[in-house]
């Protein structure tokens, strides 16, 4: 107690000053830190995984004159933890600070083949409300192991306050999954994003009989000038090959990343050369599919035994699928929707939803694993 007296002469005197009130400059004084997103679950493996949730510390001012404040911008602060010596395909609940709020639980993967589920959505960013409406969709119609983010999480990765609202939209997910995320290009290669998120680049797991592969599509941002983006792009191409070639054992191979090979929407055909250029790796590969976002609605081609799908309908405005490309599409809706993905043994189910929980599109493949019936 002694010394509490005397601060708060000090800041008083501080605050005369400053021309401020005594009475704002203890209201700053106080304890301010509060959570605002999480706590959430990154980097799970069958041994490991990493608890993060984001703390807010204070609030910064900033104004075109001393002691105007024209703007506000919230002060964030990550926090992880990591928990080692897990055991593969167990059930794990956490309490990472202290109430209800504290509390969460996720899955690790399981070794070998198995059953499990993971639901895979994107571009969350810009309309809030419906990014809510998804995520209740996803809590309602799923009951995912884990979660994958196609990318654009949010409207500018580098606005901090934008982070808390996706935080809170997402929470009641967050605290039930572990979640792998992508970026996409309004992330702008942001260090929250990889600050938030705990992630890298380009990164890939296992997963039962299934291998992950998620990479960063978004070119544009990846670095400052040219030489630098063709030479992030040749070493993630090169990594993609190699971790590709050394997943073919695995059932099935997925691959992340925002930006669409192709795509339904007219004014954007050929937009992402890049992307389309990998197709053949996919193929030599014999990828199961792909999941990008990028383009708001739901599409699905199947070329050369590859599918792709775009779940680009987790909140950002509607675009029209006006152009569906001949001879390998399934479907195209201009929706808000995610996919549920159930894999059991050698069977993989996709399902596309609307948050409302209408399906979309049904598709079931067998792996190539699988016995094939032999001909009379
Ligand atoms: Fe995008």
């Amino acid at each position: 107690m002694r010394g509490v007296f005397p601060q708060f002469v000090a800041r008083l005197i501080l605050a005369l000053i400053a021309g401020g009130s005594p009475r704002n400059v203890f209201a700053q004084s106080a304890p301010s830190e509060k959570v605002v997103g999480g706590p959430y679950v990154v980097n799970v493996g069958p041994r490991s995984a990493t608890v993060m949730w984001v703390v807010q510390t204070g609030e910064a001012f900033l104004g075109t004159e001393p002691n105007k404040a024209d703007k506000t911008a919230p002060v964030l602060r990550a926090q992880k933890t990591a928990f080692l010596g897990l055991k593969p395909g167990t059930i794990y609940y956490y309490q990472v600070f202290p109430g209800e709020a504290g509390k969460g639980s996720f899955k690790t993967p399981s070794d070998g083949e198995g059953r499990f589920q993971f639901v895979v959505y994107g571009d969350t960013r810009t309309r809030h409300d419906v990014h809510r409406t998804v995520i209740n969709g996803i809590l309602k119609y799923a009951s995912p192991d884990f979660i994958l983010h196609t990318g654009d999480l949010v409207a500018d990765g580098n606005d901090p306050a934008l982070w808390p609202i996706f935080f809170d939209a997402e929470r009641e997910l967050l605290r039930k999954a572990a979640f792998f995320p992508s970026l996409g290009n309004h992330e702008q290669n942001a260090l929250s994003y990889f600050d938030f998120l705990n992630a890298k680049a380009y990164y890939s797991f296992n997963w039962g009989n299934a291998h992950f592969m998620v990479i960063d599509s978004d070119i544009e941002n990846a670095a400052e000038t040219k030489t630098q983006r063709d030479s992030f792009w040749q070493e993630q191409t090169r990594w993609l090959e190699d971790d590709l070639r050394e997943a073919q054992k695995a059932d099935f191979r997925f691959l992340f990343a925002h930006h669409p090979p192709m795509t339904a929407v007219k004014r954007r055909q050929g937009d992402n050369p890049h992307m389309t250029a990998l197709e053949p790796m996919f193929e030599k590969y014999r990828l199961t599919a792909g999941f990008f976002g990028h383009d708001h609605n739901y599409q699905h081609y199947v070329q050369n035994g590859v599918h792709y799908f775009v779940t680009g309908g987790g909140g950002a405005p509607l675009y029209d699928v006006d152009t569906p490309p001949a001879g390998i599409t399934s479907k195209v809706v201009s929706t808000e929707n995610f996919m549920v993905v159930q894999v059991d043994g050698l069977t993989a189910r996709f399902e596309a939803r609307t948050p409302d929980g209408q399906i979309l599109e049904d598709t079931e493949l067998i792996s190539e694993k699988a016995p094939r019936a032999q001909p009379h």
